[in-house]
């Protein structure tokens, strides 16, 4: 487990998702796309964060299970939720215990996703359905309108050799080695209206992205904010479009 990403998202609990409701959406649109339970069917969300994808399939009528490895995650998901702390690729549950896992936004940023893929298996009934969510690439027609993730890619120039979060991995061949079967992918599309340029660059302080940023040495941290706000400062409108591509397969 890579200790100071979770640091970083213990950090960040007080403030994750509550600048814009950006991952309420992306887990509102997994849950929506879950079959409709049958009666006491038991959902396990892992790396659930605030409980973005959980207190979504909660509403949708699963009986839910979220576990996170921050420890200011888990505090606050217990207030609403039964919820452990727990690493991805070490489930403290039996074989077979769980009807459908899922995992919004989370498995990307692992150090070894193939894990936590296997893991999600595991905990599975056999067919049981395991969804989870990665970001973009946004797909035609829905273009982004904002340049941050040009200045992300010309920033991370910048970064110390071991400033990233992740590994890159081919998310249906991870799922097929897994041994899971019928796998598919679709896209899910979030469109949100910000109110100013600086409540972007402060969203951006309050998930995965901070760790990019604070990673760059303080003066090209200075330049990326000054470059973000001068393009957003000139529109009439700020709109953050992203994409993320929900995977499943069965058990
Ligand atoms: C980008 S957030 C996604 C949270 C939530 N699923 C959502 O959709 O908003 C990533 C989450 O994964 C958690 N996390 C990071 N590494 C983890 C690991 N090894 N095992 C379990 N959770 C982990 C973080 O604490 C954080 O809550």
């Amino acid at each position: 487990m890579s200790s100071d990403v979770i640091e970083l998202f213990d950090r960040l609990a007080g403030s994750y998702d509550e600048v814009l409701p950006f991952f309420r959406e992306f887990g509102r649109q997994t849950a929506d796309r879950l079959p409709l339970p049958a009666p006491g069917a038991r959902l396990l969300d892992v790396g659930a964060g605030r409980g973005a994808v959980a207190h979504a399939a909660r509403d949708r009528g699963y009986t839910v299970t979220a576990t996170d490895a921050a420890p200011g995650m888990v505090d606050r998901l217990a207030a609403t939720l039964d919820a452990h702390l727990m690493d991805a690729a070490d489930l403290r549950f039996p074989d077979g215990t769980f009807d459908v896992v899922t995992a919004g936004l989370v498995i990307h940023i692992l150090d070894d996703p193939a894990s936590a893929v296997r893991e999600a298996r595991r905990v599975l009934k056999p067919g049981g359905l395991f969804a989870f969510t990665v970001p973009g690439p946004n797909p035609d027609g829905f273009a982004m309108t904002d340049r941050a993730n040009e200045l992300f890619a010309e920033f991370s120039a910048y970064l110390p050799p071991a400033g990233s979060m992740g590994v890159a991995f081919d998310e249906s061949a991870t799922l097929a080695a897994a041994g899971f079967t019928g796998v598919a992918e679709t896209d899910l599309r979030v469109e949100l209206t910000v109110p100013d340029a600086e409540t972007l660059w402060r969203w951006f302080q309050t998930h995965g992205s901070r760790k990019f940023l604070d990673d760059l040495p303080a003066e090209r941290r200075a330049e990326f904010r000054t470059r973000l706000l001068d393009d957003l400062n000139g529109r009439d409108r700020i709109v953050l479009r992203r994409a993320a591509w929900l995977f499943t397969g069965l058990a």
